[in-house]
């Protein structure tokens, strides 16, 4: 409605039938709220993590090992933030909730069901044609 020409959507398609994520992160974004996230230097760069215990750590280790990432400069990662990332992983793969590595954005507090991909297109679709052809005449009138 802003004048955008298209969208960019990540988090939204980790929620979805055919997505190949694990259960347990499908479902963290479902039950997470938007200030349930936290950001912290990531394996490529600054990465927005669902918060667990695991998202605390690698916030910690980023304030203590590389504090300019909160002030908005690149930084280099250091081993031990890797090694929070790496076990993040494997703990993903166990199933081990507080301590899994799950990627996420605040948007995970808009998303609350699990779609096929064709029905959230389909909606996204039809949302965004019924705004286009009603908004403009709430506001300059028929
Ligand atoms: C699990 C996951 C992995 C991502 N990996 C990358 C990546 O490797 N490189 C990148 O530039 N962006 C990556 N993104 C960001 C997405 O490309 C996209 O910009 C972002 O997810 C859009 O915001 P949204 O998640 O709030 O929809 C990733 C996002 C998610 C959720």
């Amino acid at each position: 409605m802003m004048g955008a020409a298209g969208i960019q959507m990540g988090t939204r398609f980790i929620a979805t039938q055919e997505s190949d994520f694990e259960p347990m992160w499908k479902q963290a974004v479902v039950n997470r709220e938007e200030r349930q996230t936290l950001a912290g230097r990531g394996l490529f760069g600054p990465m927005r993590f669902i918060r667990n215990k695991r998202a605390e750590e690698i916030v910690e280790r980023t304030l203590e090992d590389a504090p300019r990432f909160y002030l908005g400069e690149p930084v280099e990662s250091t081993e031990a933030i890797l090694d929070l990332e790496r076990s993040g992983f494997t703990d993903l793969m166990d199933g081990k909730e507080d301590t899994a590595l799950l990627f996420g954005g605040e948007v995970v507090g808009r998303i609350h069901d699990l779609p096929t991909t064709a029905d959230l297109i389909n909606n996204i679709m039809t949302e965004a044609k019924m705004l286009l052809e009603t908004i403009p005449g709430k506001v300059l009138g028929k």
